[in-house]
């Protein structure tokens, strides 16, 4: 079937892509890296974080690049300095309730919401105000879950329904209350959880963790080998 190449402009540089790209996949085909949490090429697309926020001559608001599609001549500039200063307003924003106890966390080292505050130099929020105290799950072998650090991205929710086929994530509640959690917010063990661990791989930051890991080692202290699945068992 015959592609139809949208031509436009990021960050001055001439560019093609698809028809019904996104600008963020647009990007990517160039080899520009725009920050996002809550995108995963493998999910649908939610637009939830706004860190992929892009500009676009023309359009006075900042629209996220991982759901605007490209049209033909647009021009983006993906770091300018209205673009930074927004990601940083959301990374603020995002950690104003977020534990900031990165030291002793599993997932330093991996944890995408603390990378992109390094790269950004967001170190703490000006934003005060009430923070959650969820109680951590940790009432099964495989997974922990502390919601105190969910971002509510939704990636464990999408992947639970999309790559596993499974339905055992969605959103409970509104607001400040709302969170991503089990069918009647029961306890993982309690659920229908297969614990094929796909919630554990797409989570951006500490919300999910495996729990076999857990004190003992972080990814940078690992090396990656072909081995057989420790959840299903059969590789
Ligand atoms: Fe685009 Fe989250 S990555 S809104």
């Amino acid at each position: 079937m015959e592609v139809n190449l949208v031509k436009l402009n990021i960050n001055g540089k001439e560019v093609e892509a698809p028809q019904g790209s996104t600008i963020l996949q647009a990007a990517e085909l160039a080899g520009i890296e725009i920050p996002r949490l809550c995108y995963d090429p493998e999910l649908s697309k939610m637009g939830s974080c706004r860190l992929c926020v892009v500009e676009v001559k023309g359009n006075r608001l900042l629209p996220a690049s991982c759901v605007t599609p490209i049209s033909p001549g647009m021009e983006v500039q993906t770091e300018s300095p209205a673009v930074v200063e927004a990601r940083k307003t959301i990374l603020e924003l995002l950690i104003a309730n977020h534990p900031l106890d990165c030291l002793t966390c599993d997932k330093l080292g991996d944890c995408k919401l603390a990378d992109y505050c390094y790269e950004y130099g967001v170190k703490e929020s000006p934003y005060v105000g009430e923070k959650h105290n969820y109680a951590i799950d940790n009432s099964n072998p495989f997974i922990i879950r502390d919601l105190n650090k969910c971002i509510l991205c939704g990636a464990c929710v999408r992947a639970c329904e999309e790559m596993t086929g499974q339905d055992n994530l969605s959103y409970l509640h509104r607001g400040f209350h709302r969170k991503a959690t089990t069918a009647a917010d029961v306890p993982y063990i309690e659920s229908d959880c297969v614990f094929c661990g796909q919630c554990v791989a797409v989570c951006p930051t500490g919300a999910l963790t495996e729990k076999t890991m857990a004190g003992k080692a972080r990814r940078f202290n690992i090396d990656r080998v072909q081995t057989t699945c420790p959840f299903c068992g059969t590789g």
